[in-house]
């Protein structure tokens, strides 16, 4: 299964790929997180895409796509991966099919999680992950049991650099501006689905799956 998982900021394509990945066991590729890597081991890599993501826009195209072709070009991903985060321009949506070209792989298909704006910076502001683990909770949409505290391993919350308001508004710039026009890119290919995000989490993930058997 080659999965692509669309969103907005906040829509809930970490939450969900977090449920298809404990179910189907394949790899999870999200360029967030490995900005978010990068920049906590302090690389090159890490420092340059920090001064994007801070602002709430884009890492440059050249070097996005550079690490999903390294990403994707790991055995692990040969039967199967969820593509999160990733491609949010045509430029990336364009190289990711001449990737998936060279590696004999067909799309499945792209899930694309839809919630509007006004419910998506207090989805944001409201997030905390989990240190140790990288689980996700919400203040008050998916609380964990003890304030603070990761109810899967007993990790430290904590909230990501980038969740203020004032960011999460230029992040919905990016997103509209730049990502959203690839909805007619994969209309166009036949491998298109959209989901409710604004159904509680195990509504949506019960819609995704349903996506997934519809394009299997
Ligand atoms: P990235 O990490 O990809 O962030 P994002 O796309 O902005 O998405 P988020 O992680 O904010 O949200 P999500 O959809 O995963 O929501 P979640 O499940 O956590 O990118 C960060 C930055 O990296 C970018 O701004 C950019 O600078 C850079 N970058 C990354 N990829 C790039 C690329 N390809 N090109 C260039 N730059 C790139 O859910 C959010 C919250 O809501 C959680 O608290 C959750 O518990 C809650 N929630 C989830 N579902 C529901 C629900 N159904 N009901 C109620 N609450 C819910
Ligand atoms: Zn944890």
């Amino acid at each position: 299964m080659y999965i692509l998982l669309m969103g907005p900021p906040g829509a809930g394509k970490g939450t969900q790929a977090e449920k298809l990945i404990a179910e189907y066991k394949i790899p999870h590729i999200s360029t967030g997180d490995m900005f978010r890597a990068a920049v906590k081991q302090g690389t090159e890599l890490g420092k340059e895409a920090k001064r994007y993501m801070d602002a709430g826009g884009l890492v440059p195209d050249v070097v996005t796509i550079g690490i999903v072709r390294e990403g994707l070009a790991k055995p692990e991903c040969a039967n199967g991966f969820i593509l999160d985060g990733f491609p949010r321009t045509e430029e990336q949506a364009v190289a990711l099919d001449g990737i998936l070209t060279d590696l004999g792989i067909k799309l499945t298909g792209v899930v694309n999680i839809v919630v509007p704006d006004a419910e998506l910076v207090g989805r944001v502001t409201g997030r905390r992950i989990c240190k140790a683990c990288g689980a996700t909770y919400h203040v008050e949409y998916n609380p964990s049991k003890v304030e603070g505290m990761c109810d899967k391993c007993g990790g430290a919350l904590y909230q990501r650099d980038d969740d203020k308001e004032e960011t999460v508004k230029n992040r919905l710039h990016a997103y509209h501006s730049q990502t959203e026009p690839l909805i007619e890119y994969y209309k166009k290919q036949g491998v298109y689905h959209e989901i409710d995000g604004l159904q509680e989490i195990g509504k949506v993930y019960a819609d995704v799956k349903a996506s997934l058997g519809a394009l299997k």
